[in-house]
């Protein structure tokens, strides 16, 4: 069975699969202690993670997902993505996040419904201690983007927390 759970105390213990998401560890320290950090797991292992930050004025940010490398494909990332939307739409107005410009990734995101919403240039040249490789090519600009949460904002808490 197949179920999502929220780690609370120790966060680190994921970061294997959070370096896959996102390669600079210093980086994921600094977002892990404050954001929320969700592990999708079935019987015999951790599948994906993803980690959500409030931003503020009803925007809530992925700064990572990831799925383990031999389930990626397999349709979990969206199921992921979705098990976020259910539980924080009515808490929140919209998801956000930026990635880099690389077909492994802007293909996901367009594909679970998200809009680019802008784009940062360098940012991997001028945030990352060392050159991040994806496909083959050097990540330079990163590609924002959002996907407005149903319109029941401000009449729920959170709502479902298992898929
Ligand atoms: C990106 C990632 C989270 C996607 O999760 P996933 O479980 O592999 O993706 P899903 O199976 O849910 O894919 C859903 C849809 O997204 C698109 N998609 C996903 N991966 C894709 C790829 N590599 N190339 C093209 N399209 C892709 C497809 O439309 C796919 O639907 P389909 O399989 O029916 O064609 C996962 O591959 C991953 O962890 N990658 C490495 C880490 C990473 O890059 N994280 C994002 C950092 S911004």
């Amino acid at each position: 069975m197949i179920s999502i759970i929220e780690e609370t105390e120790n966060k680190e213990q994921y970061m294997e699969l959070l370096l896959i998401g996102d390669e600079q560890e210093d980086m994921i320290t600094k977002y892990l202690s404050r954001g929320r950090l969700f592990v999708m797991q079935d019987d015999e292992k951790v599948l994906a993670v993803c980690v959500v930050k409030d931003e503020g004025n009803g925007r809530l940010e992925i700064k990572n997902i990831a799925v383990s490398p031999d389930s990626q494909r397999k349709g979990y990332g969206r199921k992921m993505l979705s098990f976020i939307e259910n539980k924080f739409s009515g808490s929140f107005r919209s998801l956000f996040l930026g990635t880099g410009d690389s077909p492994l990734t802007v293909p996901f995101y367009e594909s679970c419904g998200f809009r680019r919403s802008g784009v940062i240039k360098n940012f991997f040249i001028d945030n990352y201690d060392h050159p991040i490789i994806e496909a083959g090519v050097q990540l330079c600009d990163m590609i924002c983007f959002e996907k407005e949460l149903p319109d029941n904002y401000g009449t729920v808490s959170e709502g479902i927390t298992e898929i």
